[in-house]
């Protein structure tokens, strides 16, 4: 490198946490700018994170996942991504969850939310939260519900450029002390990605334009129980909109079946122990793991349920908004 070329430079580490939709995303109305068919409704969960570390400014472009150098087509989103900072220099990008990836349990979420997080302080680009939404959205859909903790409407928007199509808190973590219990089924990634599972539904399922069209109704009537903090009434949608989701895909030609004989047994525990008065409701994502909905007082009694029927659950609460760890300030550097 010529002696007299000067070079952006800075690193920055940001934290996210997944979010889990109670109501659902499952089409997109505009593939490009990742739009989507259907407002959606999320809560955002801790412990679980990514821990996303930009190194704006190194020798090569490169993703290290998990200690592990990734060669594949992660990497390409994670670098289109960054590309809509703007000219960038070469980048290192070194991530981890601590939880199992690409399962269904929103790793993407917070994976593309940790990204920008981390990148925008990298890069000194210091965008506005909206601004890092709509890049987050850009990268994988539900991540625009991972930049703000706690209870999360992302609106389908109505501009055709898709800028006002981002997450927006409505409750902040600490509004309502809920309990989602993740049941592991499988931990491995999941046989058919979200992006190319929803995008076969639109395609050939009959019963996608029901979803699409009962949708919107189930987001406002979410909106309204969260606020209100009625579990009973936020519940029934959360597990209709879920049941919704997968009914449309199953209807797919061919169909898509995330669902494993594990996945019953723990909707039966779920549905057992509703009809023995304990206020629980299930939802499922793009694969076989079932999370359950509950209040913290009935946590514990819901995870010895599920052990009874050999079946494992993590509890997770509600978390907070996508944040900077640490940063080294951003320099042009004169080498
Ligand atoms: C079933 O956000 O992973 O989890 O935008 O194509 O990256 P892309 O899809 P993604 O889809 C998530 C689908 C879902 C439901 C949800 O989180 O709302």
């Amino acid at each position: 490198m010529p002696a007299d070329r000067t070079a952006t430079h800075g690193v920055a580490t940001a934290v996210a946490h997944p979010n889990i939709a109670l109501c659902k995303y499952w089409g997109k109305r505009d593939a490009a700018l990742n739009l989507p068919s259907t407002p959606s409704l999320s809560l955002t969960l801790a412990p679980f994170r990514t821990e996303t570390t930009v190194v704006w400014g190194a020798e090569r472009d490169r993703v290290v996942f998990n200690g592990v150098e990734n060669t594949g087509g992660e990497g390409r989103k994670i670098f289109a991504t960054l590309d809509r900072f703007g000219e960038r220099p070469p980048c290192e990008i070194h991530t981890g969850n601590d939880f199992p990836t690409a399962a269904g349990l929103a790793s993407s979420a917070s994976g593309f939310a940790a990204l920008v997080v981390a990148a925008n302080a990298a890069s000194g680009a210091n965008l506005s939260d909206v601004e890092l939404a709509v890049l987050a959205r850009q990268g994988s859909g539900s991540a625009t519900r991972s930049l703000q903790g706690g209870w999360v409407e992302w609106a389908m928007g109505e501009r055709d450029d898709g800028l006002d199509s981002h997450g927006v808190a409505i409750a902040p973590a600490d509004h309502w002390d809920v309990r989602m219990l993740v049941v592991l089924v499988r931990s491995g990634p999941k046989e058919i990605g979200s992006t190319e599972g929803m995008n076969h539904t639109m395609r050939t399922s009959p019963y996608y334009p029901a979803w699409v069209e009962h949708a919107p109704k189930d987001v406002v009537e979410a909106r309204e129980a969260v606020l209100a903090r009625d579990l009973e009434k936020l519940g029934a949608i959360t597990e209709r909109s879920a049941l919704r989701m997968h009914a449309s895909m199953i209807a797919a030609d061919p169909a898509v079946m995330y669902w494993k004989p594990e996945t019953m047994r723990a909707l039966e525990v779920v549905r057992t122990a509703r009809k023995s008065g304990i206020g629980v409701w299930a939802t499922m994502d793009a694969g076989p793991n079932v999370k359950a909905l509950c209040s913290a007082a009935d946590a514990a009694t819901m995870a010895a349920l599920f052990a009874e029927a050999s079946l494992s659950a993590q509890v997770l609460h509600p978390g907070g908004a996508a944040r900077v760890v640490t940063t080294a300030p951003w320099r042009e550097t004169a080498r």
